[in-house]
């Protein structure tokens, strides 16, 4: 039986249908345009717009799976974390449909989701958990940057995460000094690929630390003293281009890296990543070719799970229902501020 599921702890209204392992409906509704000019996510307008899409996206989802309110088994949302007042409007939400249904409730853990979206292959997805092993997970996107040990299914340990900004803040801020729009994270991407990554030396925070612990703040600051000695850069479409493809290679040599190192030394043949950033095609590419060399298996998010969605918080409450008795209290609270174990 079909369990339904919801997403809103940021800026995406995400509500999706899964069935054994497939994703059988995947609605996501961004809000990125209607934060673009205030430069950030704007949490009293996203929980707004959340009540606005919730409803038409449930039935969007429903209707696409072919299947009726009536025959879902099990609704799941995200508790947290994210910010309140958007987790609320979903969480509440799908609290009440499993109430009044009669149905199990789950309540999921963001970033635990965003570790099983990179098993998501195929047209119609299908988690592939046949081949799952033991794997270091790389989670990047505007909130959050985290290194985590996956021993086995539902079972992870957080090696380290930022101590300041997460990659994707550092993708945008700078962004944002060089002129790009809010998320400037694709457009970097984009004018990157012109550029030469080797044209201007940024600093690669926490790069020969130990700890997997990561810092992008600095980097930042690099990037603005830049600009104060170098302005006119900003008028040369080539020397921007080089610019982009500078910062994002020193972005990426620290994510890339720290990933590696973890995986090797916690002796794991697998690398996974999510999250808004591991869309970046150099961090892609970088990732592959490191496996590559070091014979580890990965599997990289498919593009359309890499951002917040609701099928991969479908897929673990399933596989939660399936493997230990999860249901959550129909009136447990949200938590923004939940750590991952
Ligand atoms: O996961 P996500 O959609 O939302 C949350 O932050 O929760 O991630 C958004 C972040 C933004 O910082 C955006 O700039 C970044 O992901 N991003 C990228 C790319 N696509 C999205 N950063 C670099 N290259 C990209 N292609
Ligand atoms: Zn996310």
């Amino acid at each position: 039986m079909p369990l339904l599921a919801i997403e809103t702890s940021c800026d995406e209204t995400s509500v999706a249908v899964v069935h054994e392992g497939r994703v059988l409906s995947n609605v996501v509704s961004s809000q990125t345009k209607l934060h673009e000019e205030y430069g950030g996510v704007v949490p009293e307008l996203a929980a707004r717009e959340h009540l606005r899409n919730l409803l038409p996206a449930a039935r969007m989802a429903l209707r696409e799976a072919s299947v009726s309110a009536d025959q879902i088994d099990a609704v799941a949302a995200t508790r947290g974390p994210g910010l309140p007042s958007a987790l609320m409007v979903g969480f509440k939400a799908a609290q009440a449909a499993a109430f009044v249904l009669g149905r199990p409730f789950v309540g999921i853990h963001h970033h635990e989701a965003h570790l099983y979206s990179p098993w998501l292959k195929g047209q119609p997805p299908v988690a592939d958990f046949a081949h799952f092993q033991p794997n270091v997970s790389l989670i990047v996107s505007g909130g959050h940057t985290l290194l985590v040990h996956v021993r086995a299914e539902l079972d992870h340990h957080l090696l380290g995460s930022t101590v300041d900004d997460a990659a994707g803040e550092c993708f945008d801020k700078a962004g944002k000094l060089i002129g790009l729009p809010y998320p400037a994270g694709p457009e970097i991407d984009r004018l990157a690929e012109g550029g030469n990554p080797r044209a201007y030396d940024f600093p690669r925070p926490m790069i020969d630390d130990p700890k997997d612990d990561f810092s992008f703040s600095g980097l930042k600051t690099s990037v603005r003293y830049f600009l104060r000695d170098h302005p006119e850069l900003l008028d040369d479409a080539q020397r921007l281009r080089d610019l982009c493809a500078s910062v994002q290679a020193a972005i990426v040599d620290v994510l890339v890296t720290k990933t590696i190192r973890a995986a090797k030394r916690l002796r794991v043949g697998c690398v996974t990543a999510s999250g808004g950033v591991s869309c970046n095609r150099s961090l892609r590419q970088r990732l592959a070719a490191a496996c590559a060399r070091e014979r580890i298996l990965l599997f990289l998010a498919e593009k359309s799970f890499c951002t917040d969605n609701a099928a991969m918080i479908g897929i673990l409450a399933e596989r939660k229902l399936k493997l230990r008795p999860a249901a959550t209290p129909h009136d447990a609270d949200i938590l923004p501020n939940w750590a991952l174990g």
